[in-house]
């Protein structure tokens, strides 16, 4: 095989080593007949988006720096699943209310005393998810627009604040398809539950040591974004914790209780995110739907954040819910495909290696020349076409009119291999808006890299003016290309945080001024701050004197 390679490709490098070989290439090169359709002129195009979205259900990162869901899925959680409650009295929920997965968020909803419920599912939970913020109480920014479109039809923005309402009426909607509850995220996962005594156990009811509450400052922000560090609280002064006798020493201050809600939420952060929910990826609505031509008006102009739902037509506000309707009473299973790892295979192959290659493209610290960083970004080219570079993919006649075609069969392979055969016949609609969007990704990535290898291929042979002229349009090629894809795995804090500190983003509450919508004016770079609460700020949570 390889002596095979060797014969093919010593006669063309004999052709190009030609001073006029080399000037025809480098012509054909530069003027492209047929380069793949670039990202940008895609304006209307949700590939992107749609396979943005399933790729990072149920992750909590992707869903903080992006908090306007799009996205509404059948889920299940599985029998032998705990799941935790937290109150500062002992009413034990029956119906109505809400769970967390984990008991860090339960122990935010104690105050003074905690009565920490605990419960086992006993057979699978049929649920429906909100992606996104979606549990971001206080935002009229468009967090519980699909939850609002599902309820009412529309958005109706004077029911951001209302819970009560709203777990009421998704109950009341969902009794038709036998839905037990809601997944929804704020700084961690939570279900509401419509009935405690379907599908579930209570295992136990247990009285713990309460954190020291600060009356009214829980949700106002912890962190100082711009020093890194945690904010100093004013000491505690209402309600006194009841501590039992005999406990001595700190106990759980309000700033720790905050802190580690936020880390049990980024336990979550990346795939395989929240694994104790379930997602049917054969039952998928996605906002993002181009069908939904309302939206796709709406989107025109806005960044990604400020996406929401507020102007969807009546037309295609009943198309969602007539889609949804159909999920949740169709009988039978879609495809099997596990979408949800396609769409990672996808983001493991390229993610890392788009940004390595960005980065020798950008080459920030200036350690190579020219000459060096066509060499190197070429050779990252080769690298991920390697499974799609067929031996018949050569230029075959250099001196001939400009005619790229001959790097066609790669770029159609690559883009093709993991949908091309997907049983068509058997996908739901779903899948195949999911199919479609892998495709369109596939396709706008391996494209770009097959027009960069159409360059690269004889680059080596190039001047120095040739070179710098491919550098230029490479790096614009990846840097649109990147955009558009704006993976979550490419957010993250530079250079990687240290071991007492976290990588962070602002997450409702925090972060956000209280009640209003801040979103597209809050600075979502990641950056470092303290994950340990200072010593000094330990000192304030004792017990005793505070006390009204
Ligand atoms: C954050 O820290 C900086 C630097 O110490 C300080 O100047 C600023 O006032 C702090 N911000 C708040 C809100 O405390
Ligand atoms: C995008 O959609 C809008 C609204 O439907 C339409 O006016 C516009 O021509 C479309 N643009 C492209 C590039 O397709
Ligand atoms: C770049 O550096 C290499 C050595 O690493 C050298 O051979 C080459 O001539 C240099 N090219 C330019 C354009 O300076
Ligand atoms: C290559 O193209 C040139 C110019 O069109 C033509 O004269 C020549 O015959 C072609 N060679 C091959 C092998 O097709
Ligand atoms: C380019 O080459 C392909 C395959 O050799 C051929 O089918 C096609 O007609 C050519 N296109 C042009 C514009 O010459």
């Amino acid at each position: 095989m390889r002596g095979w390679t060797y014969l093919l490709v010593i006669p063309v490098v004999a052709v190009l080593g030609t001073a006029s070989g080399q000037q025809a290439f480098l012509q054909h090169a530069a003027s492209g007949l047929k380069p793949a359709q670039r990202a940008s002129d895609k304006a209307n195009s949700t590939g992107n988006l749609i396979f943005w979205s399933v790729s990072s259900l149920l992750q909590h990162w992707p869903n903080t720096r992006y908090i306007n869901g799009h996205t509404i899925t059948a889920a299940t959680v599985p029998p032998g699943t705990i799941l935790y409650h937290g109150r500062s009295n002992n009413d034990r929920p029956m119906t109505l209310d809400w769970l967390a997965t984990d008991p860090e968020h339960s122990f935010v909803f104690c105050w003074g005393k905690c009565y920490l419920y605990t419960y086992v599912t006993t057979r699978p939970l049929r649920l429906a998810y909100f992606d996104g913020s979606s549990a971001s109480k206080v935002m009229s920014s468009g967090v519980m627009d699909t939850q609002d479109i599902v309820i009412w039809g529309k958005v109706r923005s004077d029911m951001a604040r209302n819970e009560r309402v709203r777990i009421q009426e998704l109950c009341k909607w969902g009794e038709q398809y036998k839905l037990d509850g809601f997944v929804r995220m704020e700084m961690d996962f939570e279900i509401m539950i419509c009935d405690f005594d379907a599908g579930m156990k209570l295992i136990s009811e247990s009285k713990v040591i309460p954190h020291i509450t600060t009356e009214g400052r829980f949700y106002s922000d912890f962190i100082n974004l711009s020093h890194r560090a945690l904010l100093p609280r004013p000491p505690p002064h209402r309600p006194a914790p009841e501590l039992p006798p005999g406990w001595r020493g700190s106990a759980r201050s309000e700033m720790s209780t905050a802190f580690e809600v936020l880390n049990a939420g980024m336990w979550h952060n990346r795939p395989p995110g929240e694994t104790r929910i379930k997602i049917d990826y054969s039952r998928i609505l996605s906002f993002f739907d181009p069908a939904l031509s309302s939206l796709v008006r709406a989107r025109a102009g806005k960044s990604k954040e400020e996406f929401r739902l507020d102007e969807i037509s009546e037309a295609d506000s009943k198309y969602t819910r007539d889609k949804l309707d159909d999920i949740f009473t169709r009988d039978g299973q879609g495809s099997g495909i596990d979408w949800g790892s396609i769409t990672q295979v996808v983001v493991d192959r390229y993610g890392k290696r788009l940004e390595l290659l960005q980065h020798i493209l950008q080459n920030p610290e200036s350690n190579r020349n020219v000459t060096e960083q066509v060499a190197e970004a070429r050779s990252q080219v080769l690298i991920m076409l390697t499974p799609y570079m067929l031996v018949s993919a050569i230029p075959p006649n250099l001196t001939g009119p400009v005619n790229r075609s001959w790097i066609d069969p790669v770029v159609k392979h690559c883009a093709s291999t993991h949908i091309a055969w997907t049983p068509e016949t058997l996908l739901t609609p779903q899948e195949k808006s999911i199919k479609a969007a892998v495709e369109e990704v596939l396709s706008q990535i391996c494209g770009v890299l097959g027009d960069i290898w159409v360059d690269a291929f004889d680059s080596e042979n190039s001047n120095v003016k040739e070179l710098e002229r491919f550098l230029t349009k490479w790096q614009l090629d990846i840097t649109q290309l990147m955009d558009w894809l704006d993976w979550s795995v490419w957010l993250k804090c530079k250079p990687a945080c240290g071991p007492e500190e976290i990588c962070y983003i602002p997450t409702w509450p925090w972060g956000y001024r209280f009640g209003r919508n801040e979103v597209g004016k809050v600075d979502m770079t990641p950056r470092c701050v303290e994950a340990v609460v200072p010593y000094s700020f330990l000192q304030p949570s004792r017990p005793g004197p505070h006390s009204s």
